[in-house]
């Protein structure tokens, strides 16, 4: 499917695995040139973009920490002055563990709200400058989690809630520079870090495949097709929206 993203330069943070890196190849496979965001080994990904045809470029960020974002995104202005599309994959979930709320230490809590929210604001604040040259794109990974609630991730939801807020805030300010932002919430995705957050993984896919209305295993590449569409030119007219992919998953 040509989605008219051909020659466009895309961010992707959380690119190394998962879901991010799925999108990464999806890209490549659509001509864009991937620069890929993580602060784990990308090669993995860069060798599988290579594959697809796709320029890569690799960029080392921790995205909770404000200086290694600065500086991060500096690099990746001055070699690409214009960001058509950023996608805001990153976050801290894989690693994490299914606890009773009470049980959340409060490091935990920051690190996952440092990581998540303000990781995701910082990346839109620093690449501005270029997301505005080109009238860019953003797309903010959510959760289905946030609208449905779940138990034992607590901070995890609360952190995916808060990225529809900003995702809806930042529509209508950014608008005024004809820059897109639209967040995409996935239901239960068959990730490796999905399988870590219990030893009832399995249980709880078997559960959430029943919940939805068609009965399939959500898996990373079902982002992508939903995540190049708001990033290309048949989305220009697409802002401030929250689209869940997820098989029709229950809400409530
Ligand atoms: N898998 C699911 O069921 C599911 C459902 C809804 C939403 N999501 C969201 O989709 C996204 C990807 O999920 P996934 O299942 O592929 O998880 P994942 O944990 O495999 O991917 C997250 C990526 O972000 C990177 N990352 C973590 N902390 C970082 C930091 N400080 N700086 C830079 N990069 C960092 C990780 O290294 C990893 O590559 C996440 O935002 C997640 O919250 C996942």
């Amino acid at each position: 499917m040509e989605v008219g993203l051909s020659g466009k330069k895309v961010v992707v943070t959380g690119a190394a695995r998962g879901i991010g890196r799925e999108i990464c190849i999806g890209f490549a496979d659509n001509g864009a040139e991937v620069i890929g965001v993580d602060i784990i080994d990308l090669e993995e990904t860069g060798a599988a973009v290579t594959a697809a045809g796709g320029s890569w470029y690799a960029c080392t960020i921790d995205i909770g920490n404000p200086e290694s974002v600065a500086e991060g995104c500096a690099w990746i202005l001055s070699g690409h002055p214009r960001i058509d599309a950023l996608v805001n994959n990153a976050a801290l979930y894989g690693g994490l563990r299914m606890q009773p709320m009470e049980q959340i230490d409060l490091d935990e809590w920051d690190r996952v709200m440092s990581i998540n929210v303000r990781g995701t604001f910082l990346m839109i604040r620093d690449l501005l400058p270029g997301l505005k040259v080109a009238a860019g794109k953003v797309v903010n990974i959510s959760s289905g989690s946030a609208l449905r609630g779940s138990p034992g991730l607590m901070h995890y939801v609360a952190s995916k809630g808060a990225i529809i807020g900003m995702t809806r805030s930042l529509a209508t300010e950014l608008g005024a520079h004809n820059i897109n932002v639209n967040a995409i919430a996935p239901g239960f995705v068959a990730t490796d870090a999905s399988k870590g957050l219990s030893e009832m993984y399995e249980k709880y896919m078997e559960m959430t495949i029943m919940a939805q209305s068609i009965k399939q295993p959500n898996n990373p590449a079902d982002i992508v097709g939903t995540t190049l569409y708001l990033c290309s030119s048949w989305a220009d007219a697409v802002t401030g929206q929250l689209c869940a992919v997820d098989y029709g998953l229950n809400k409530h």
